[in-house]
């Protein structure tokens, strides 16, 4: 008889190995069968997840130049007899992450601020994905905060307060250095690098 733990051992193996022979380049087609997902699958999950949000939000694809987008929920809590801080909180997620990290602030922090904005970092979630062509520190860094950068104009705001979760702090943290004009306050939450 098959011992169990002979039995895990072999699926582990078994898995292990399924996993790296799909990872090699020569097959894509078995591959999209194991990971068989797609934009439109990607939207409609973040549909899903999104109805967690209590809060009116607006959701945009904002142009940040060559044919790039980040994808963008902005929270605007328009009450004039609330005491809310009268700024702009800019999320950036950590690592492998997206919008999606936020789901449970989103409302707490509408409350205490005039506006709030979760963005997918470019290269994340459903923000597009060019090919990524930095080959050291300072460009993959300047991939980043570039591209933060252009989407702050195009969104036309004077001044940020950013905050980080993880690698997304690592990015605050040059953001800030790169542009101290317009970080009122940088939030390290967690913070690597
Ligand atoms: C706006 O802030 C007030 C006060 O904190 C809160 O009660 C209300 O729910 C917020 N509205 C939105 C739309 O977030």
């Amino acid at each position: 008889m098959f011992h169990s733990v002979t039995w895990s051992v072999a699926v582990a193996a078994f898995s292990g190995g399924v996993s790296i022979w799909l990872a090699s380049t020569r097959y894509q087609f078995f591959r999209s069968l194991w990971i068989p997902t797609s934009q439109a699958k990607l939207e409609e999950a973040e549909k899903l997840v999104m109805k967690t949000v209590k809060s009116p939000f607006q959701q945009r694809q904002v142009e940040i130049g060559n044919n790039l987008y980040i994808n963008t929920v902005h929270l605007h809590n328009n009450s004039q007899t609330a005491r809310l801080h009268e700024t702009n909180l800019v999320l950036l997620h950590g690592f492998g992450a997206g919008i999606g990290f936020w789901l449970l602030n989103l409302d707490h922090l509408s409350s205490k601020f005039r506006n709030v904005y979760a963005l997918d970092m470019l290269g994340c979630g459903r923000s597009s994905r060019p090919r990524f062509q930095a080959k050291t520190v300072g460009e993959s860094e300047l991939f980043f905060i570039d591209s933060l950068e252009k989407w702050r104009q195009q969104e036309e705001l004077d001044k940020i307060v950013l905050l980080g979760h993880s690698f997304g702090a690592y990015i605050a943290g040059l953001y800030a250095i790169k542009y101290p004009n317009v970080v009122e306050h940088v939030i390290l939450a967690s913070p690597v690098g």
